[in-house]
């Protein structure tokens, strides 16, 4: 088997900033509420003319150019969304055309917040056994277009954005271990009702706003403590290392009441976490890669480093990773 790690990586936010005090005219909310509710200052909204795929394909170019590949060289693009242009064809095969990549095969990752590590562990199987060289793992989201914004409890959480990487085979930023989950009994607790074989839209649908996200966020927050800490810890222990050596922790970037959460579950000291839920809200498949891209940039993963990746979202879906930079 390949070593297979980062070649390159990227990400893209949208220019327009929805901060708290705006979301207090649309709905009846307090930037105070978000805040120390869930740790959200601002967030990114994409502009009408964007697509999700605009925003991956933004991502993907800086990634290509770090790893000084061209689209031509990529053999397989993965996209993780919840967010695609639209239901049929897959995102990823829009982001191929965009990019010029027409050797690629491309195909979307559906596993929601956890998509971007389902993706990173699906991409890095065919790398680890030479069936492709180069892959490209996307995680790109317009949340804004399917949360309801008349929902103040979903509403002030969800951001857009787009992340991603190249893997190939290499022992830079390698990825030592992975680990992947999921409890499909508890679907119902975070979903998008309609506009699928349940039930395609009709008038009745659209107004009853099934078209957009809905959550059960207690519940989603008891479950993703539990399983996000119990995942890293697994990925730490697959990669053959102690809780103490990881020198950085990057989550999927939901809440910051989780992400302490899940820390104190784990036993990890929270200066470890990289955070920027602050500044970006919940970008659901984005989150972990441009915090991982955001925490490398800021030097808080450095050469040599063990840092852990771990995601949770709906499905429920949870995943995690270990890299050592
Ligand atoms: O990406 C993976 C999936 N997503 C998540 O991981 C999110 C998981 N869940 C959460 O982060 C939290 O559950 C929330 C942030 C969504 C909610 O926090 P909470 O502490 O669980 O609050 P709650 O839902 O229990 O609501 C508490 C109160 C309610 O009022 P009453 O019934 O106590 O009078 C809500 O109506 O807060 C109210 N509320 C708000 N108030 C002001 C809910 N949303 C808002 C809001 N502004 N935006």
């Amino acid at each position: 088997m390949n070593p297979v790690g980062i070649l390159g990586m990227g990400y893209y936010l949208p220019e327009k900033v929805l901060t708290n005090t705006d979301l207090e005219k649309m709905v009846e909310t307090s930037d105070e509420w978000i805040r120390t509710r869930t740790g959200i200052s601002e967030r990114r909204i994409a502009a009408p003319h964007e697509q999700t795929s605009d925003l991956a394909v933004a991502a993907a170019r800086q990634a290509l150019a770090q790893a000084k590949l061209t689209p031509q060289q990529i053999d397989l693009i993965l996209v993780a969304t919840m967010t695609p242009d639209m239901p049929c064809p897959a995102t990823s095969c829009i982001v191929q055309a965009k990019l010029g990549a027409p050797q690629a095969a491309a195909t979307d990752v559906s596993a929601a917040c956890s998509g971007f590590l389902y993706g990173l562990v699906m991409g890095s199987q065919f790398v680890r056994t030479g069936a492709y060289r180069h892959v490209l793992v996307i995680g790109a989201e317009i949340l804004s277009r399917v949360v309801d914004w008349t929902d103040r409890s979903t509403c002030v959480l969800f951001g857009d954005g787009a992340g991603a990487v190249v893997l190939g085979q290499t022992k830079q930023g390698e990825i030592l271990s992975t680990y992947l989950g999921s409890d499909g009994t508890k679907a119902d607790l975070l979903k998008v009702p309609a506009g699928g074989v349940q039930a395609p839209a009709t008038h009745q649908t659209v107004d009853a706003r099934d078209h957009f996200l809905k959550m059960s966020g207690a519940e989603v927050f008891k479950s993703a403590v539990r399983a996000m800490a119990d995942a890293g810890l697994k990925a730490i222990a697959l990669a053959g290392i102690k809780p103490e050596q990881v020198a950085c922790v990057v989550p999927h970037q939901a809440n910051i009441r989780i992400i302490d959460a899940v820390m104190e579950r784990a036993g990890i000291p929270r200066e470890k976490v990289y955070l920027n839920v602050s500044r970006y809200g919940n970008m659901s498949a984005a989150s972990t890669v441009v915090a991982f891209c955001e925490a490398v940039k800021e030097q808080r993963v450095k050469p040599g480093d063990y840092a852990l990746l771990v995601a949770f979202g709906a499905g429920l879906t949870w995943g995690s990773c270990v890299i050592r930079w």
